[in-house]
Formats: C-alpha cells, sequence, structure tokens
C-alpha cells in the first residue's frame, strides 16, 4: 500500500490518519483497512503480510501514528513500513530550487516509485522467501478497496498473465482517472491530466466513452514480475505545481501561482514492460469510495457515504 499526503484533504498529516464519520462509529483510513485484513484473517486463517510505503516527509508520523493506535491489533510484526524516493524540484526553466541555503527543494518520486523502493529494501527476496506469489499494491485513499479478491486472482492467473489490475466504467468525461487503452501494442494508461479534451469526449458506435476504462489504482502482480521488473527505469511526468521555494539569497519565495515542476513516476509505467494485463472491471458502488480531495467529487463526504450505502446493504 502506498502512502500519500493528504494535501488535497487539506489535512496536515499522513492520508491514512484521516478520520472519516460512519454510520457507526468513526475510523481512521489506516484502520479500516486494518479492518479489512482481519476479515482476511477470520475468513482464510492469515494474517496477509502488509507493507506500507510512506515518504520522506510522513515515515514517522505514519509509525508514530500507529505504534499510538497499538496497530489496531494487526500483528506488528505483520506490517512494514518503507519509504519511497524523492526528486528535486525545478523552475519552469529547469533550474533547482532550494528549501533552504544548503537544502534542494525535493518531493516523493511519485507512486512509480514503489518498484524501486521495494528493490531498495529488499523486500521482492523477502517476500520470495516467505512464499509469497501474488502482490496486490493499492494507494492509500480508496476506502472500498478489495484487499484479497480470490476471483481476480483467479481470472489473472486463468488468462496466464502475470499481472492484473481493476477498473470501473469512468462516469463522464471529466471524471479525475486515468483510463486504460493500447499504445503502441502495450497495455497504458493514459492519466487524467495527459488527455486532451477530445480524447476525454470520444465516443464509440454505441455512444459510450472510447476510453472509459478507469484506472482505481489497484494492481495485482505475480512476484516473479514484480521481481523481474523492480530495476527497470519509469519515465518521469511533469506536473506544475504551486510550491514555496527559498532564492539565491535566502529570501522564502511564497508562490502565488503555479510555477514549480514536480518530476514523477506513475505505477502503471511499469505497463510498457509487459505484453499484457488481466482487466477486470468492477462495481464503483462496491470498490471505489475515494477520499482525495476537502469538498466536492471524491471528498471525505462522498466516500463516506459510499461506504455507508455498502455496509448498511447488508
Ligand atoms: C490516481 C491514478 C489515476 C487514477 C486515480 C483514481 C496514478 C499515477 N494515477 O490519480 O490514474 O484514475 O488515482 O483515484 O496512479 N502515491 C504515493 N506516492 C506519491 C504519490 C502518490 O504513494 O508520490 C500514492 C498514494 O497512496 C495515493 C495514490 O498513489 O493514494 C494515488 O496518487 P494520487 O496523486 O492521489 O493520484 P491521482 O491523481 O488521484
Amino acid at each position: 500500500m502506498q502512502v500519500g499526503q493528504g494535501t488535497r484533504l487539506g489535512h496536515t498529516g499522513p492520508k491514512g490518519t484521516y478520520k472519516l464519520d460512519f454510520y457507526d462509529r468513526p475510523r481512521y483510513i489506516f484502520e479500516i483497512f486494518v479492518e479489512k485484513l482481519l476479515k482476511i484473517k477470520e475468513k482464510y486463517d492469515i494474517y496477509v503480510p502488509w507493507y506500507i510505503m510512506t515518504s520522506i516527509d510522513n515515515n514517522e508520523k505514519t509509525i508514530e501514528f500507529f505504534e499510538q493506535n497499538n496497530f489496531f491489533s494487526y500483528p506488528r510484526d505483520k506490517v512494514k513500513f518503507f519509504t519511497q524516493g524523492v526528486l528535486p524540484i525545478t523552475d519552469l526553466n529547469g533550474n533547482v530550487l532550494l528549501e533552504s541555503k544548503d537544502k534542494i527543494l525535493m518531493a516523493g518520486d511519485g507512486n512509480g516509485g514503489v518498484f524501486k523502493a521495494l528493490s531498495n529494501y529488499k523486500i521482492i527476496d523477502e517476500m520470495l522467501s516467505c512464499g509469497i506469489e501474488w502482490v496486490l499494491i493499492t494507494g492509500v485513499d480508496n476506502i472500498l478497496v478489495n484487499l484479497c479478491d480470490e476471483f481476480f486472482i483467479g481470472l489473472t492467473k486463468s488468462e496466464n498473465k502475470l499481472n492484473g489490475v481493476k477498473s470501473i466504467a469512468k462516469s463522464s468525461p471529466d471524471e479525475k482517472v486515468g483510463v486504460f487503452c493500447r499504445r503502441d501494442g502495450s497495455p497504458s494508461v493514459i492519466e487524467y491530466s495527459e488527455m486532451t479534451d477530445n480524447m476525454k469526449n470520444e465516443t464509440d458506435d454505441k455512444g459510450e466513452l472510447k476510453y472509459i476504462e478507469a484506472n482505481i489504482v489497484n494492481h495485482l502482480f505475480n512476484i516473479n514480475l514484480l521481481k523481474r521488473i523492480n530495476n527497470e527505469s519509469l519515465p518521469i511526468h511533469k506536473a506544475i505545481k504551486k510550491m514555496n521555494y527559498i532564492n539565491k539569497d535566502g529570501t522564502l519565495i511564497e508562490a502565488k501561482e503555479p510555477s514549480c515542476v514536480k518530476y514523477e513516476t506513475f505505477i502503471f509505467d511499469y505497463f510498457k514492460m509487459v505484453d499484457d494485463v488481466t482487466v477486470l472491471r468492477v462495481k464503483r458502488e462496491e470498490e471505489f469510495a475515494p477520499v482525495k480531495n476537502k469538498e466536492g467529487n471524491d471528498s471525505p463526504k462522498t466516500a463516506v457515504k459510499l461506504y455507508n450505502d455498502l455496509h448498511l446493504r447488508g
């Protein structure tokens, strides 16, 4: 699992430490994940090992949070933390910016950083030595994520694939989701930030969106594939962001508009290293309730409603 910062959410801590108020009682996002893992234990009599990728900004706070909450009763030795890498931030001309006079301004290397981080921490060898065959990598922000879907694993195996992804039908041309497609013969995702308006609105013969299979950051890997790709490098994507920095004279420049370039890798870009992938379309109301923005779409309010609706449906 990959831990993000709660910046868009307006939360100062790691996103998993955000508390949501459900129909029965409030729960932290991390606590929801533990509940899911404990249900797996109940069903299969096994504590699934849980690897949590943090960033240099939230690693300490994340571990501290788990300690303070006694790991929500999940066995400590089944929870491991590892930290993703960083990349420098530049101005629009590619000049590296400073955080302080002797420190370069850095940010996390994106969720694609998971492959390098798994390799740096020798986690894949550890998993291999424990006999782990399948690994699910998800983001922290989908509170309806299904962490152990036998059907999904079975389908991927039966199609003789080493990797699978889940999709949902995109709800509208402007929904902020990446979409699955094929690019130069390989599976691919076009991220919402890189889609043109034409692509977003393109329809097929039936009038359905052409790019409709939306990515919900639910990536299933056979361990052998993970081992094969973890040293390959991924393309770097640029995003223009509003960030504060220190100029040459040591003066703090408070950003008024987006003028800094953040460099990120995207997890789905591993697709270019494989010929194919199993794509399983799932029901949005059963498996996708993202907590991303403070208000409006994909906010705590919409996620809690989806969670309550599903759990009260029985
Ligand atoms: C992401 C997907 C998008 C998908 C959408 C669905 C990527 C690159 N984009 O977009 O295709 O349709 O979610 O909700 O996967 N994270 C890290 N480290 C980072 C950045 C992110 O671990 O440096 C993790 C976080 O756990 C986060 C997840 O990646 O939960 C997704 O990242 P976020 O930046 O929120 O992606 P979106 O822009 O919402």
